[in-house]
């Protein structure tokens, strides 16, 4: 008898720290419910409420799309979101990472947080008795590859079997594509010079998912070969934040063959779209004529963040409060 992958177990009980939390059926059903929302947002009807629910989304780090998306989330779900810079917390005087969760808690009906080091957030998670979401890590970004699959799926109408080419930096974002990847079946083909590969932990998760999903995997280092007969090429930045430190060396590693410009995207599918998470550095990992060219979807999938981070939020904040949610109760 073979196991299907939603009979795989999951733990995705109360945080989002990686995507290795949850199974392919849960990551399905926050794809479909975020394409419902992305409709009740075209139509400014706003239907999935989670009033009374207020989200702390704290940043370490710099950040456009996700701090905005967060916000403006929580407002069309009726709730509220306070947006925290570290530098303004206790935390940056030294008030321990558990410590700032429990305090979170005790107010706030979820946390998301944006970190250097992804231990912080795992410290935050075993502290808070709220859910905790990654709003980026130095490892995983998992709000961006729900995005990321709810994009590919509009544009393809299906994710099982496609052929997928990450091109550049085996980084945090890819990290946790390749998990999304392996939930929904697809395919990535990661090409980046071998140093720069993906975190080990990651692709164990996502070949242990593929198992079930039937998804395959491959770390290579040829750009032109990933990028062959691909139904989408996805990169992102050379230097992630916190690296800059390592920019000249960086762009000596990858360039010039792992940009995506107009001769590797020639390689591709003619139907093939473009992704980027961004922020983009055009003519560093990517040109401007693909950047802005039309196989790109990037804003589409930029507007994806706020569809899918509602679909996750509705999702947590409509669970039973679990045991350890209760903690603090008298
Ligand atoms: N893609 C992304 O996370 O963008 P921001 O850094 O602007 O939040
Ligand atoms: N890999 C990039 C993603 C930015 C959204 C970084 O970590 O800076």
């Amino acid at each position: 008898m073979t196991t299907q992958a939603s009979q795989l177990p999951s733990s995705f009980s109360k945080d989002l720290l990686s995507l290795g939390e949850i199974s392919s059926s849960e990551f399905r059903s926050l794809l479909d419910l975020a394409e419902v929302l992305r409709a009740e947002h075209q139509q400014r009807k706003f239907l999935h409420q989670v009033s009374g629910s207020t989200l702390a989304v704290l940043f370490e780090k710099p950040s456009t799309r996700t701090r905005v998306s967060f916000e403006v989330g929580m407002f069309e779900l009726g709730g509220h979101a306070i947006i925290l810079d570290s530098k303004e917390l206790q935390a940056s005087r030294g008030e321990t990472p558990e410590d700032t969760a429990r305090a979170l808690s005790v107010f706030c009906s979820a946390i998301a947080a944006r970190v250097f080091s992804h231990e912080t957030l795992e410290r935050y998670a075993a502290a808070s008795s709220v859910p905790v979401i990654n709003a980026l890590s130095d490892l995983y970004h998992p709000c961006q590859t729900l995005a990321d699959f709810q994009t590919i799926k509009q544009y393809k109408r299906k994710l099982k079997g496609l052929k997928i080419a990450w091109i550049g930096d085996g980084n945090n974002v890819c990290n946790s594509f390749l998990i999304g990847a392996s939930l929904s079946g697809s395919n990535v083909t990661v090409a980046c010079p071998e140093k720069y590969a993906p975190l080990p932990q990651a692709i164990e998760i996502a070949n242990h998912q593929s198992e079930f999903s039937g998804s395959k995997i491959e770390i290579i280092d040829s750009a032109s070969e990933a990028a062959t007969d691909a139904d989408v090429v996805v990169t992102d930045t050379f230097v992630s934040m916190g690296q800059d430190s390592e920019k000249q060396a960086r762009a000596q590693d990858f360039l010039p063959e792992y940009q995506v410009n107009e001769e590797l995207m020639a390689r591709a599918k003619p139907s093939a779209i473009f992704m980027h998470c961004l922020p983009a550095h055009r003519g560093e990992e990517v040109t401007a004529s693909v950047l802005d060219g039309p196989q790109s979807v990037v804003w589409q999938e930029a507007e994806n963040r706020l569809h899918s981070q509602k679909s996750l939020l509705y999702t947590l904040l409509k669970r039973p409060r679990s045991s350890k949610q209760k903690m603090f109760m008298p």
